[in-house]
């Protein structure tokens, strides 16, 4: 039996272990990529780690997050995140240069390469042929240090993708069928491996906006092969040197496989409030539309953008509609300026703004009360783009640009010939946004302004812990929910004390009373917590107000990682049944818990309810080693 392509990177950059799904690997990291709303504690934490420099072939930090400066807290992060990138080796990028994925495709992204990224839509590399992972901040910042991670293998899933995609029909599509097939769930445990002739009728970028999607799919990433259409990108990027082809053996042994006929996809969207809630588009669900949001490192690239620009040329959007349109990198905004393709955005009636994140982040442009919202992302939770009541729908550029003339949700294939866009001949490159580290980085000092607080340590674990649940909570709960994100709190990304105040706010909005009247405590948690973003935030703040466990149905991938690191026990109940008999505020007792780390097996008291259950920690040794010194810190120190 061959093998597919994501086991041929991993064993090409094995550093420990045997490659075997369930196994705990160490590969080699080539490149490392953070953006700042992730970046200002991994580079605090890599200050901690008292290194001098990175271990890397390649290390970039972003500032695409919190690029709004209302106030000198953003700012702040910038500076103290350039000082720090200059004095270990790091390419900077500027704030307004563009979206982190977008930007690590267009100049960074090397196939055959493994990247590790603190953002959970690293996997956009994969659409490269890279092995691109979103990590914990603080697994980041030791990839850095020790040029490598540590990963449990996971299975690999197979797309074979057949036919071609009908005119009006994106990438967005094929993700969006993906995720409505697989669900948020569906890629938890595995690599999501793309094959097939469909494969060759997919641009660089389409590729790279369904294995941004991957990330909701719970994936640990997501990978096309490296072929003539990767070369032809990296060509016109003026970096053919970077080109390596790469493919699966014909015969490769995957885990799971499905088949999606693309000519069979037509326009979706994912409904409220869920990416996997994916419908056709009919005239059934013809809905209002208030605001159009098209942008993001799912779909930002230049030929959606332009694409976009084809459909608005000559016409006006609807006046009931605000249209906001955030272009993946600087370069995308100054070849559009250039070819024209700005000027017809503007004439149309957009709102152009920065290329960052923007309002994917909640960073200003929150819809109005009870808005409609269409947006070209790749996450519609409640909540997150700023506006609690507004109702988020995840569409394809099509979509969102011929919604925004009608005025409604619309299905595009109706609207006349869909447009078509050449590359051109070559990218224009600008490097004014980068700022690459000087070769004599002797005696450079790191700024830190005052919004800079110093992240919390954890003590190691204690071997009897007896405290209350201080909230209980029901499935798929996001690092959203858990650490709200928008435009107030962003500023404070650097500030745990300040962020405690908010945490849990869209569930409760006494949990951190909570938690100082209980002096701490436990979360009862059901399937899929921690779901969403890689926000180490949403176990560094839990970590501030003394939570000492989250006991779970299931848990996300990378949020579990961020709860081992910050030392806080994430222990999955055997029998799920006994999630029925807890209820918020009954006292807990965990005994032998070293023991218990040791056997991966808690038996649990429930003291107020006179009843005994047993919890799993299924993790490695290593990490158990990790969750008994209390936290990655302390056990990297050590
Ligand atoms: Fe930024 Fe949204 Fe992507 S916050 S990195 S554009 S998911």
């Amino acid at each position: 039996m061959g093998m597919s392509l994501a086991y041929k990177i991993l064993s090409k950059n094995l550093i420990n272990g045997e490659l075997k799904a369930g196994n705990e690997i160490e590969v080699k990291v080539n490149q490392t990529l953070t953006q700042d709303s992730t970046g200002t504690m991994v580079y605090l934490q890599l200050e901690a780690m008292g290194i001098k420099d990175i271990k890397t072939d390649l290390s970039v930090a972003y500032i695409d997050h919190n690029t709004l400066q209302a106030g000198f807290e953003n700012a702040d992060d910038h500076t103290f995140i350039k000082t720090a990138a200059a004095k270990y080796g790091i390419i900077f990028s500027k704030p307004g240069n563009g979206i982190c994925h977008q930007l690590h495709l267009e100049r960074f992204g090397k196939p055959g390469n493994i990247l590790l990224g603190s953002d959970s839509h690293t996997p956009t590399g994969g659409g490269m042929g890279m092995i691109a992972i979103g990590a914990g901040g603080l697994d980041v910042a030791v990839a850095m240090a020790k040029g490598s991670y540590f990963l449990t293998v996971p299975k690999v899933l197979n797309v074979e993708l057949k036919g071609k995609l009908k005119p009006w029909v994106s990438a967005k599509d094929v993700i969006l069928k993906v995720l409505q097939e697989l669900t948020v769930k569906g890629g938890v445990g595995y690599i999501v491996e793309y094959t097939g002739e469909g494969v060759k009728s997919l641009s660089l970028t389409d590729r790279a906006t369904i294995t941004n999607m991957g990330a909701e799919l719970g994936a640990t990433t997501s990978i096309f092969p490296s072929d003539e259409i990767t070369y032809d990108f990296l060509k016109r990027q003026k970096r053919a040197n970077d080109y390596t082809e790469l493919a699966a053996d014909i015969d490769a042994n995957y885990d799971k496989k499905i088949v999606i006929n693309l000519d069979e996809l037509k326009p979706m969207a994912a409904f409220p409030h869920s990416p996997d809630a994916v419908k056709e588009i009919t005239e059934e669900n013809k809905i209002k539309v208030d605001q159009v949001a098209i942008g993001s490192c799912t779909n930002s690239s230049y030929t959606d953008l332009m694409k976009v620009a084809a459909i608005l040329k000559g016409k006006r959007i609807n006046p009931d509609v605000d249209l906001v349109i955030s272009p993946g990198s600087s370069n995308i905004l100054k070849m559009m300026a250039d070819n024209g393709a700005l000027g017809e955005l503007i004439s149309a009636g957009a709102r152009i703004l920065e290329a960052a994140c923007g309002p994917c982040i909640g960073m200003g442009q929150a819809p109005k009360s009870n808005a409609i919202s269409l947006r070209t992302f790749n996450r519609n939770f409640k909540g997150r783009c700023g506006t609690k009541n507004a109702d988020v729908y995840l569409v394809s550029p099509e979509v969102a640009a011929v919604s925004a003339l009608e005025g409604y949700l619309t299905n595009p294939m109706n609207y006349g010939e869909a447009p078509k866009i050449e590359l051109p001949k070559e990218f224009q490159v600008y490097e004014n946004y980068f700022i690459y580290p000087p070769k004599n980085r002797e005696g450079l000092e790191v700024i830190m302004g005052p919004n800079i607080k110093p992240f919390p340590l954890n003590n190691a674990l204690e071997n009897s812990i007896t405290k209350n649940v201080i909230l209980k909570t029901g499935d798929n709960i996001t690092t959203d929910d858990i650490m709200p994100s928008n435009a107030k709190l962003l500023p404070f990304r650097s500030n745990i004390p300040k962020l405690s105040e908010s945490c849990f706010a869209t569930i409760v909005d006494d949990f951190k009373a909570r938690s100082e009247k209980y002096n701490g405590g436990f979360v009862i948690g059901g399937d899929n917590y921690g779901q969403g973003s890689s926000r180490e935030h949403a176990a560094l703040v839990p970590l501030y107000l003394k939570v000492k466990a989250v006991i779970a149905k299931s848990f996300a991938r990378i949020h579990k990682a961020n709860l081992i690191n910050s030392g806080i026990l994430p222990l999955v109940f055997e029998n799920k049944e006994d999630y029925n008999n807890i209820d918020e505020f009954d006292e807990l007792v965990l005994n032998n818990c070293i023991d218990s780390v040791k056997a991966g097996i808690f038996t649990i008291v429930n003291k107020t309810k006179n009843k005994e259950f047993k919890a799993i920690l299924e993790v490695s040794d290593r990490e158990k080693a990790i969750l008994l010194e209390g936290g990655y810190l302390n056990y990297a120190k050590k």
